[in-house]
C-alpha cells in the first residue's frame, strides 16, 4: 500500500462505532442473523421510501440478486453503461448472460437515454429482448430518470438502479435506488457510508425481498431440516458490520454536506477559473458528490496529475475505464460514440474524504492550480 497522507475517500468514523459494535458483541450476535442487522434494515428501510432492504455482504451480491430476481439466465441481454466499475457488469456474467454497452451523456455523465433506446431497438431487431436496464449514477450524480424510465416503460424492461455511489443522492425529492425495480448500495471502505464491506438490495416489493432473502441464505427452504430446491448463495451481511452500518447512518446527512462543500470548493478554486467540465446535478436532482471529479484541458494529462499529487502523498485517480474498453469485455457490443473513452481520457477524481481539512483540500488545490497554469 502506498503511504498518501490525503486519501481519495478513506472510511469516516462517527465515534459510535465501538459503542454499537461493544453493543453487538454483548448481546452475543455475531454472525449473519441479530438485532443489529434488522435494526440497520429498518433504518436504511425509513431512509428509502421504507421500501423493503436487506443488509449484503456487498453492493456486487445485491446486482447479482437483483439480476436472479429478474430470472435473468444464460443467453440473455442486460443492458449496462460502460463508465462504471467494473462490478456493474460482472454478475451479468455470473448468470451466464451477455452485457451490452451503452454510452454515457454528457451532463451527468451516466447512461445516455438517446443510445438505451438505440441499443434497444437494435437488439429487438436482432430478434433479442433485453432482460433488464442497469443504470449506475456515478459520483453521487442522478441519472436522466424521466427519459430513462419512460424507456424502460415504453419496452416493458425492468430498471436495476446501482446506486453504489450515490446513497443519499435524489431525483424528485425521492431517493435514488427506489426509482427502478430494483436498488443496490454499496458500503465498501470508499463509501459515503461504510460497514468495512457491505451492501443492500432495495426491493420494490415484499416477493422481491422474500426471494431474495431466502437466495442470499443459502436457498433453505422453511422446513425443520435442510432443504435445498435452487441454488442459494451466502450472501448476508455480519451482525458485527450491521453495527457500524448503524453507526455510520448516524449522521448522514452531514456527511453528503461535507461532501458538497468539498466539490463546491475545487468548483470555486480550480472548475470556474480553468473552465474545466464537470459532471452536472441535472435539472430536479441532488447530488451527494461522493467523488469530486472534472475533465482537465486537453494539454494536460491525468496521469501526469496523479504523479504528481502523489509526489505529494496524496491519492488522486482518473475516472473509470470504459468496460467496453476492458479485454474482459471488448467483443461485447457498444452503442454509443465513445464519449466515456473521452471522459476516461481527461478525468481526474481528486481527494472527497469526509474528514479531509481545509488546509489539506487548500494544499490540494495549489498543486492542482500550479499544475493547470
Ligand atoms: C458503481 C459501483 N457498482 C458496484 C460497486 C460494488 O460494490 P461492492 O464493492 O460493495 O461490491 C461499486 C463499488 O465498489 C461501484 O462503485
Amino acid at each position: 500500500m502506498k503511504p498518501f497522507q490525503i486519501w481519495l475517500s478513506p472510511p469516516f468514523l462517527s465515534g459510535k462505532e465501538k459503542e454499537y459494535i461493544q453493543e453487538a458483541i454483548d448481546s452475543g450476535w455475531i454472525s449473519t442473523v441479530g438485532n443489529h442487522i434488522e435494526k440497520f434494515e429498518r433504518i436504511l428501510s425509513k431512509n428509502l421510501k421504507n421500501y423493503f432492504v436487506i443488509p449484503l455482504n456487498s453492493g456486487t451480491s445485491a446486482i447479482h440478486l437483483a439480476l436472479k430476481l429478474l430470472d435473468v439466465k444464460d443467453g440473455d441481454e442486460v443492458i449496462c453503461p460502460s463508465l462504471t466499475f467494473v462490478a456493474t457488469a460482472n454478475p451479468i456474467v455470473y448468470q451466464r448472460a451477455n452485457p451490452i454497452f451503452v454510452d454515457c451523456e454528457q451532463e451527468s455523465w451516466n447512461l445516455s437515454p438517446e443510445w438505451l433506446e438505440i441499443a434497444i431497438q437494435n437488439r429487438l431487431k436482432r430478434g433479442k429482448k433485453p432482460k433488464a436496464i442497469i443504470i449506475a449514477h456515478l459520483y453521487g450524480n442522478s441519472s436522466k430518470m424521466n427519459e430513462i424510465n419512460n424507456i424502460a416503460l415504453t419496452y416493458q424492461i425492468p430498471i436495476i438502479e446501482d446506486n453504489a455511489e450515490a446513497f443519499g443522492a435524489k431525483y424528485k425529492n425521492e431517493p435514488l435506488g427506489t426509482l427502478g425495480t430494483l436498488g443496490v448500495l454499496s458500503f465498501n471502505g470508499n463509501k459515503i457510508i461504510t460497514t468495512s464491506a457491505g451492501g443492500a438490495l432495495i426491493c420494490s416489493s415484499e416477493n422481491f425481498y422474500s426471494k431474495a432473502k431466502y437466495l442470499a441464505h443459502q436457498a433453505k427452504s422453511p422446513v425443520s431440516y435442510y432443504h435445498h430446491e435452487e441454488v442459494g448463495y451466502n450472501y448476508g451481511m455480519s451482525n458485527l458490520l450491521a453495527a457500524i452500518g448503524i453507526a455510520q447512518l448516524y449522521n448522514l446527512e452531514e456527511r453528503i454536506q461535507k461532501k458538497r462543500q468539498i466539490f463546491n470548493r475545487y468548483y470555486e478554486e480550480l472548475i470556474k477559473p480553468f473552465n474545466l467540465r464537470y459532471p452536472q446535478e441535472i435539472q430536479s436532482s441532488f447530488s451527494t458528490r461522493w467523488l469530486s471529479a472534472f475533465l482537465l484541458p486537453e494539454d494536460k494529462s491525468p496521469s501526469e496529475l496523479i504523479q504528481v499529487l502523489e509526489n505529494h502523498q496524496i491519492e488522486a485517480r482518473r475516472i473509470w475505464k470504459p468496460l467496453h474498453t476492458q479485454p474482459i469485455y471488448e467483443n461485447q457490443p457498444f452503442y454509443g460514440e465513445h464519449y466515456c473513452n473521452y471522459l476516461f481520457e481527461r478525468g481526474i477524481c481528486l481527494p472527497s474524504g469526509i474528514g479531509l481539512n481545509l488546509e489539506q483540500q487548500s494544499l490540494i488545490i495549489e498543486i492542482v492550480k500550479t499544475f493547470l497554469e
